[in-house]
């Protein structure tokens, strides 16, 4: 099948990356002529597992290319997956902007296309939005929401491998299509209309930004009780009607989606007439657990300012060179606000860490090299390269052996045992 993909970020590239291993023939599209470029050229703006070397085997055998002429894409495709931003407005609220612009795009190009809808909308967007600027351009389209789920860090495998596949649509028209184009995806498929389709994504997102919260306030109340919350989340996770994912403690989510889309549904919400305190409260919680790491910090050096820290994990999480909402901005800025000297890496994400311009930092160029010297580390993501270090590492390269962990990355007595301060969110040896 012929596919148009516009949006070539994390999901329209996950998305025309899949396709394209399973043989049909792709086209991204963009407005950044940088991106397309690099895509023509084999290369991925995006770091995410598998993208490189697939993107490689596509463009070298012509099944993908890449281009900032939209209207034609359109033309030439069968399918037409909309995978553009949908990033919030000053007040929180939803700017669609993309999703017109590209909508807009592709008005005067439809011949009988389904217009897939894959980036976050409200629900009513589509037909609110997309359908009402489409009618203002020529030919035949259906329109559908097919949501994505995919998780940065494995979103090509995600992309080719998901849980579900829900598929919205207008009149049915566009389900068939979909359905074949999927259907080598063995996993359910759920068809609804396009508002449902829509607000499952919205559900999906804020269950499991619920989730990582509820994980933290058990964490702050365990650390009053004097009881290990990961201990606690091993039992929790043995109940069989808890699914045990996005249960383990920390600084807290960040990251492209929850904050946006929580901050969006509560905009809209309020819109109706309705004020959903849930996710309000969960937005709230999250925006005070990453300052936790800078208590536990203070109460294991005393006075921080002039001291010297290093903050391991730039990104959101690991795996990913996405620093969108990652808690570490908020941890560099409150260091560097009471007068930390602060060192920062990141295996992937420094370059993104960098243009934030967050403030005067030191940029280490490996992960010993931050170390060297501090008097204390926080460790804000579990990639690899830290998971491995040891108590000596941190024992022979630093000033003073005090670590900050908001991943639960060692094990509490092996570092405690060979002399190290080992802190962390919701443990029992965090008083
Ligand atoms: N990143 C994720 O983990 C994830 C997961 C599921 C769903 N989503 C949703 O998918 C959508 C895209 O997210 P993303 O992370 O891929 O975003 P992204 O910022 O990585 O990519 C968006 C791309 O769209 C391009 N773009 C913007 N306006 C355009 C236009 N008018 N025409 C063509 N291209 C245009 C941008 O240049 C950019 O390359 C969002 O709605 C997001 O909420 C994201």
């Amino acid at each position: 099948m012929k596919i148009g993909v516009i949006g070539s970020g994390y999901v329209g590239l996950a998305t025309a990356l899949a396709f394209g291993k399973l043989g049909h023939e792709v086209v991204c599209g963009d407005i950044d002529e940088d991106k397309i470029a690099m895509l023509n050229d084999g290369r991925s703006p995006v770091a995410e597992p598998g993208f490189e070397e697939t993107l490689k085997e596509l463009t070298g055998s012509g099944k993908l290319k890449a281009t900032i002429d939209i209207p034609a894409l359109a033309s030439e495709s069968e399918v037409i997956f909309l995978c553009v931003g949908t990033p919030s407005l000053p007040d929180g609220g939803i700017d669609l902007s993309a999703i017109e612009d590209a909508t807009q795009a592709i008005s005067c190009s439809l011949d009988g296309q389904v217009v897939v809808v894959k980036s976050t909308v409200l629900p009513g967007t589509a037909r609110g939005v997309v359908l009402k600027v489409l009618k203002g351009g020529s030919g035949g389209y259906t329109v559908c929401n097919n949501p994505e789920f995919l998780r940065e860090g494995s979103a090509l495998e995600d992309s080719l491998d998901p849980d579900r596949i829900i598929i919205g649509s207008i009149d049915g028209k566009g389900t068939e299509k979909l359905l074949e184009l999927y259907k080598g995806f063995d996993c359910p498929k759920l068809m609804t209309d396009l508002d449902t389709a829509e607000m499952i994504k919205y559900a999906s997102n804020i269950f499991l930004a619920l989730k990582i919260t509820y994980s933290n306030e058990m964490a702050n109340l365990c650390e009053r009780f004097g009881v290990d919350v990961y201990d606690v989340m091993t039992g929790v996770k043995l109940d069989k009607r808890i699914a045990p994912k996005y249960l383990d403690a920390g600084a807290g989510f960040g990251g492209s989606c929850f904050e946006k889309d929580l901050s969006a549904m509560i905009a809209a919400a309020k819109d109706e007439g309705y004020y959903p305190s849930l996710i309000a409260t969960t937005l709230d919680i999250n925006d005070a657990q990453p300052l936790r790491m800078i208590e536990l910090l203070e109460s294991a050096l005393g006075s921080i300012p002039g001291k010297d820290v290093a903050v391991l994990g730039l990104a959101f999480k690991e795996d990913t060179a996405d620093v969108r909402n990652s808690r570490a901005i908020i941890i560099v800025q409150a260091l560097l606000g009471k007068g930390v000297n602060v060192t920062v890496h990141d295996p992937l994400a420094m370059d993104n860490f960098r243009s934030l311009c967050i403030g005067d930092l030191n940029y280490a160029g490996d992960v010993k090299d931050a170390l060297r010297d501090k008097d204390a580390v926080i460790i804000q993501t579990n990639a690899d390269e830290y998971v491995k270090l040891g108590p000596e590492d941190f024992k022979g390269l630093m000033r003073s052996p005090v670590v900050i962990d908001g991943r639960r990355a060692y094990e509490p007595e092996d570092m405690i045992s060979a002399g190290i301060t080992y802190l962390g969110i919701g443990w029992k040896n965090s008083k």
